[in-house]
């Protein structure tokens, strides 16, 4: 295990030394918080850092966790990526470390939003929280026969945000992708009897995964779609420097929905 974490931490701090921004983020050992500062040129200073993200990983797990700690494989595949891909590391990186080191937060979560919350006025706070709660999910992917793991967390109008990852099946075609299993989780956790269509609580959707864009698939597409053609799509590599926004309606249009059926009706 402390081979684990050493390797971790080499695999980390060669990649932060390697930032040629001015602009750093450094781990407040007191606070357990990632705080911004200008001009951190020190090379002591930033190892520094990273031993103190170390030793706050480890003292947050205990013996068994550490043992079982189910997101082993997709970290470390992770920092891989990040250290081949990069050069920079972005402030949402260190988020997503941060989120990774306190694997215990609760994962069903409310964020505060006004009564007039919409996927007109998300603001860039939620659309990052959105990002991070994704690819914290994103490290439960059960995928052993693509190794694509894929994270969502979609936010309702009241604020409940609901993540899912995608989960594989031996009989390939069973699988489901981690945007309906966010849905599922949202439904079978407040769906008010067809209220909860009929308002079009889903206000956006993030969806993350390694290498790319996390571009929903179709038939994610449409199971979105009705439960708002007008929510805001957001998807992102796991570091969100490749990041689209789009209209479900715009990724699926003339998309079929429960309005199709109204001119149909024969009361
Ligand atoms: N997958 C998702 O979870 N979401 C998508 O929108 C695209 C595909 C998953 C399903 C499968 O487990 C793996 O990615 C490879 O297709």
């Amino acid at each position: 295990m402390p081979l684990f974490f050493s390797l971790i931490f080499i695999m980390a701090s060669s990649v932060f030394a390697s930032s040629n921004t001015n602009e750093f983020i450094v781990f407040n050992e007191t606070s357990k918080q990632f705080e911004k500062v200008n001009n951190f040129d020190s090379t002591f200073q930033m190892e520094n850092t990273w031993r103190n993200l170390k030793k706050h990983v480890e003292n947050n797990f205990n013996e068994i966790e550490r043992d079982n700690f189910p997101l082993r494989n997709c970290f470390l595949e992770d920092f891989k990526y990040i250290k081949t891909k990069k050069t920079n590391l972005k402030n949402i990186t260190f988020q997503m470390i941060k989120q990774w080191s306190k694997k215990l937060q609760t994962p069903v979560y409310k964020i505060e939003v006004d009564k007039n919350f919409s996927s007109e006025n998300i603001s860039y706070d939620i659309k990052q929280k959105l990002l991070i709660e994704a690819n914290r999910a994103r490290t439960f992917a059960y995928a052993p026969y693509s190794k694509f793991h894929v994270g969502a967390a979609l936010i309702t109008k009241s604020g409940d945000v609901y993540s899912g990852c995608n989960f594989e099946n031996a009989a390939y075609g069973n699988t489901i992708c981690a945007e309906r299993s966010a849905i599922a989780k949202a439904v079978s956790s407040e769906n008010r009897g067809i209220s909860f269509q009929d308002k079009m609580d889903i206000v956006a959707v993030a969806v993350v995964l390694r290498g790319g864009i996390g571009s929903p698939c179709g038939n994610c597409r449409q199971a979105l779609y009705e439960f708002n053609p007008n929510m805001l799509v957001i998807m992102a590599d796991i570091d969100g420097e490749n990041m689209v926004e789009k209209k479900l309606f715009e990724i699926l249009p003339y998309g079929f929905g429960p309005i199709s059926f109204e001119n149909a009706k024969v009361e």
